[in-house]
């Protein structure tokens, strides 16, 4: 059901890759919920070509932008202004790689230069992205700025390796960012924290699948989809949170609060 929550914002949405994608979702629901937006990815995941298909159904407009380039990203921000025709209300960062997770490297063993380069595109994309926005004033007040994470940041997951670094940092930069962003043009900066959710970039991760599986059991709710992490950003985008800035909100289902469940007690054979 939609309610109309973005109606007359206009957005920039980063990483749907295919419509597994958190991205992808929250685009459909922005777009449910009266949004116009602009789809940005990395010109090199463009080639697969599956976000033709959101920006037809969303009647929406690519930009491709590496988030790793200033230059790309002042582009990006320009154009998308122009194209939607007035500033912008809402951006969702939805950027996640890590080369070590990819070539399987143990953490203990991080190849610095894939370190530098998961810094990069996964946490240091959110400053680039927002000292773009700020210095060409793209973004209107009460705008909404909303970027994924994951409990790595807070607690060790050891297959998570250089990402759960890497996502503290993000989280750190959305504080820091948010205290100088908000008291300047009172733009609110949040995480969300989200459940292991079976995407190309979380499925890539080694034991994914039993991690998933181990999560679900522990959460009294179970996993969060990728499609409910999409209504919980609609919310964050929308006029009805507006004094919520510098959070990391768990979306989990009781995941992160929960020491143990009682499903995961008896699996372990505990009476
Ligand atoms: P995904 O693989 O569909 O999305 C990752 C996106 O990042 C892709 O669209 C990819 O093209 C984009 N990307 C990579 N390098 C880029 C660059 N240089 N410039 C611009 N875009 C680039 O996977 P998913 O799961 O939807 O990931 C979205 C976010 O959610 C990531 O930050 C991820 O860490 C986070 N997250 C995912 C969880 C999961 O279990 N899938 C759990 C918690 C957080």
């Amino acid at each position: 059901m939609a309610y109309n929550l973005l109606k007359g914002k206009r957005g920039i949405i980063t990483g749907a890759l295919d419509e597994n994608s958190i991205a992808w979702k929250v685009a459909e629901k922005a777009h449910e919920e009266g949004a116009t937006f602009v789809l940005t990815n990395a010109p090199i995941a463009m080639r697969m070509g599956e976000i033709n298909k959101l920006a037809e159904k969303t009647n929406s407009q690519i930009i491709p932008a590496d988030a790793t380039s200033v230059e790309e990203l002042t582009t990006l921000f320009t154009q998308s202004q122009e194209v939607l025709g007035g500033k912008i209300d809402f951006v969702l960062h939805s950027i996640g790689m890590s080369v070590n997770i990819r070539k399987k490297i143990p953490y203990t063993e991080s190849n610095y230069e894939y370190f530098m380069k998961g810094i990069d595109v996964s946490a240091m994309s959110l400053h680039k992205m927002l000292a773009v926005a700020k210095k060409l004033d793209a973004i209107n007040e009460w705008g909404s700025v909303v970027a994924l994470s994951y409990a790595a940041a807070q607690r060790t997951y050891p297959f998570y390796t250089d990402m759960a670094d890497i996502k503290a940092m993000l989280e750190s930069i959305a504080r820091s960012f948010g205290y100088h962003y908000g008291l300047e043009k009172k733009v609110r900066i949040n995480t969300v924290s989200q459940s292991p959710t079976k995407t190309t970039a979380g499925s890539g991760i080694k034991g994914f699948g039993d991690f998933f599986d181990y999560a679900n059991a522990i959460a009294p709710l179970g996993n969060a989809s990728a499609e409910d992490c999409a209504n919980y950003c609609i919310t964050l985008f929308s006029d009805l949170t507006r004094m919520v800035t510098m959070q990391n909100l768990f979306h989990d289902g009781g995941y992160s609060t929960t020491g143990v469940s009682m499903d995961v007690m008896t699996k372990l054979g505990v009476e």
